[in-house]
């Protein structure tokens, strides 16, 4: 009988890469999305159209806050809980309720569930954003954590549920801390989305304050291999940061962009925004030494590839 995994946010940009990779490998894999409205149905359905039809694939279309989510859980060997309301500059007033029920709460609710559980691992999608703006770059894990944003609280909260389920009950579970990821079906309101879509139709590309500020990029199909390794990994009970090691400006990203698409970007520079770090730089050593992971794409090839994807399976408008 093929393993079982549980994948929240199946739906999603990243989610829906680790599903067809875990069916790749032989896992069977329940996959759970509700569809939030962050961006367009339709765009999640795509994300989702290679494997839909496949037998090792069932998907549930639920919200992990309104429904029994025991069942599932039972039934997995492994959960892999990416399901959120991403989006850092976006968490701000209003909006942070639905970043507490999607990150916080629906996280508690599937923690709750894995108590009584056989579970062999629970990997929790946590962010570079829990660190905020760090005083000494590269940061590594042992830093203290102090969110510059909303959605880093809520992450970093959702993280400490994961250690406080793994200290008191024994509940299997890792965090990985992805750093700015990117690649095929990114989602709409990202930077190299917004900006690949602009520089190729000809219109503005709004830079948010002078371009200065850096990232350490990570292409998806390299966070999609540290769920695989955080999964087979007999460590637990600890956070992990996943970064690409292609620490790089803003500005320096649009120059890249615009010899692969050949056309100049119109930028208009717009204000910083708030709740944006000023510089994310993951030190790896501990993801190296433990899990064995070692990101493969270099940022321009991953540029390339996110770029072919964009301009042929959304086209250039
Ligand atoms: P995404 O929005 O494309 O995917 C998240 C999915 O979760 C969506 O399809 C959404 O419909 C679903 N979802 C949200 N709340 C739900 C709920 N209550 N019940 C069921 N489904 C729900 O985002 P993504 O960029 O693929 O991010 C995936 C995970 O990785 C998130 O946890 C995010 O915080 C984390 N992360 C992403 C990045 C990045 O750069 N994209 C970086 C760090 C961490
Ligand atoms: C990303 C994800 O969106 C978050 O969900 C995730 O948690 C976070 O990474 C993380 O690493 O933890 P962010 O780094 O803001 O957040 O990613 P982008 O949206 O790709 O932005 C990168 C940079 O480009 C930011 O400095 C942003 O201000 C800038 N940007 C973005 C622009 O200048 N213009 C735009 O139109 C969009």
């Amino acid at each position: 009988m093929a393993e079982v995994c549980l994948v929240t946010g199946a739906a999603g940009f990243i989610g829906s890469h680790l599903v067809e990779r875990l069916l790749r490998e032989g896992y069977q894999v329940i996959g759970v999305d509700c569809f939030t409205d962050y961006y367009p149905r339709a765009y999640k359905e795509r994300n989702l159209s290679a494997v839909r039809e496949n037998p090792r694939f069932a998907f549930v279309e639920a919200d992990l806050c309104a429904v029994e989510v025991g069942e599932w859980v039972q039934q997995a060997d492994y959960v892999l809980h990416l399901a959120a309301q991403p989006g850092v500059r976006g968490s701000w007033g209003a909006n942070f309720e639905v970043y507490t029920r999607n990150n916080i709460l629906a996280t508690q609710r599937l923690l709750e569930a894995a108590r009584n559980s056989e579970l062999r691992k629970f990997v929790f999608a946590s962010s570079s954003s829990v660190y905020g703006n760090v005083a000494t770059l590269p940061v590594d894990e042992a830093a203290m954590p102090r969110p510059y944003s909303p959605y880093g609280v809520t992450k970093l909260a959702a993280e400490h549920l994961c250690h406080l389920y793994h200290d008191n009950y024994g509940v299997p579970t890792v965090a990985l801390r992805y750093f700015t990821v990117y690649g095929p079906r990114q989602r709409p309101d990202m930077a190299f989305y917004r900006f690949i879509k602009a520089i190729a139709t000809g219109r503005e590309v709004s830079l948010y304050g002078d371009g200065s500020q850096t990232r350490d990029f990570t292409y998806v199909d390299d966070v999609v291999e540290a769920n695989l390794l955080a999964m087979r990994s007999p460590v637990t009970g600890r956070a992990f940061n996943i970064g690409g090691g292609a620490r790089v400006t803003v500005r320096k990203v649009i120059c890249m962009l615009e010899e692969i698409l050949g056309k100049r970007a119109k930028i208009v520079q717009r204000e910083r925004q708030h709740g944006d770090a000023g510089h994310t730089w993951a030190d790896i050593t501990a993801a190296q030494r433990l899990l064995g992971f070692h990101p493969r794409m270099n940022l321009y090839q991953g540029l390339v590839a996110q770029a072919e994807w964009l301009l042929k399976d959304i086209g250039p408008d």
